[in-house]
């Protein structure tokens, strides 16, 4: 079935064609067309984004990347995000699905999607459709450790299958993509932070300040970003001439160091076949990396998006779609701000 999807949750209007097939055991997606469009630079001078800005922006932009699209006549499906997100930028994706659903694809069955479920889904689309025997769609899989790390959010998850599904844990405080962000702010570096302490830090020594590892080794699987935040604000206070690439550099390895070894520990306990990453966050290099040296030492499968697939996109709303009326569930068309996994 040939799915047209839109995502103008936050600051990215992000439209995609995708053709899915399959069963829920092994869901295949083509991703035909993935147009991204990002108001980044209009929410740079604020340091963060900008509701109202962000939906003028969406109705401005929607239009016109249906446009380069180019969905033709034959759409199955259009689905569109419901939440989480910001409200204002939730309902200018929802009133345009409505009336393309209205208009020019009256057939086509209208579907609201979850975001985190796109972000977690986001490692099945390049997949390749031609060998169903990949072992990406092996349900021999799971149970597998899932890492949900966005701007947002920062949960670790227990899957039992792709649709079944338990919290370990979240953060309690900040997100850690947004404390990318906030740290990337006191170093004087340009938001979104992630791409740019990925940068800094790529010149600077990781072992340079030995910030805290919060929560690292508590029983529990829950986070908590904002005092290792607040660490490098105090240090930058007292050290006037710190090394900003070194600065950036131990603070990544500070957030890596948790994040990995909270999900290992996570795929111990649980005896997990596999760890599964996602989120804006995961397209950080060291992240990956090392989560991927982790999971082969544990002898476990490691699966990451590509590349496009990482940060905020429509195919991967088309897969949370697709899987949920696999699932013959449904969700309201209304914005809901605080949907959670
Ligand atoms: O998933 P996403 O695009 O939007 C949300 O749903 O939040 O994630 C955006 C977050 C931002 O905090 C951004 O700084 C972070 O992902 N990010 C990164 C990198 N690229 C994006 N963080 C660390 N390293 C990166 N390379
Ligand atoms: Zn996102």
């Amino acid at each position: 079935m040939k799915i047209l999807s839109i995502e103008t949750s936050c600051d990215e209007t992000a439209i995609a064609l995708v053709e899915a097939s399959g069963g829920i055991k092994r869901p295949r997606f083509k991703v035909l067309k993935n147009a991204v469009s990002s108001q980044v630079a209009l929410h740079a001078p604020y340091g963060g984004v900008v509701p109202n800005i962000a939906k003028r922006e969406h109705i401005k932009n929607l239009p016109i990347i249906l446009s380069e699209v180019a969905p033709g006549k034959k759409v199955d499906v259009v689905a569109v995000t419901v939440g989480p997100g910001l409200e204002p930028a939730l309902w200018t994706g929802i009133e345009f699905a409505k009336k393309l659903r209205r208009g020019a694809f009256p057939k086509a069955k209208l579907v609201g999607a979850n975001h985190m479920e796109g972000h977690l889904y986001s490692f099945l689309l390049d997949q390749k459709t031609e060998n169903p025997k990949s072992k990406i769609l092996n349900p021999k899989i799971y149970p597998a450790v899932g890492l949900v790390v966005s701007g947002g959010h920062t949960i670790l998850l227990l899957m039992k299958s792709l649709t079944e599904w338990k919290k370990l844990g979240e953060t309690r405080d900040d997100a850690v993509g947004e404390a990318f962000d906030k740290v990337a702010r006191m170093l004087g570096l340009p938001y979104p932070g992630g791409p740019e302490i990925q940068r800094a830090a790529a010149t600077g020594n990781p072992e340079a300040v030995n910030f805290p590892r919060p929560m690292l080794h508590d029983k529990n699987y829950d986070f908590s970003f904002s005092g290792l935040k607040t660490s490098v604000l105090y240090y930058l206070r007292d050290h006037k001439n710190a090394n900003t690439n070194d600065i950036a550099a131990s603070f990544q390895k500070a957030a890596v160091d948790v994040l990995v070894g909270k999900a290992a520990r996570a795929a111990r306990q649980y005896k997990a076949r596999s760890i599964v990453l996602a989120g804006g966050v995961a397209a950080n290099a060291s992240l990956r990396e090392t989560l991927a040296a982790k999971s082969a030492e544990l002898g476990l499968n490691f699966f990451a998006p590509s590349m496009q697939f990482n940060t905020d996109n429509a195919a991967m709303i088309a897969a949370a779609a697709y899987i949920q009326i696999l699932k013959k569930k449904s969700r309201r068309m209304t914005a809901q701000a605080n949907l959670s996994l």
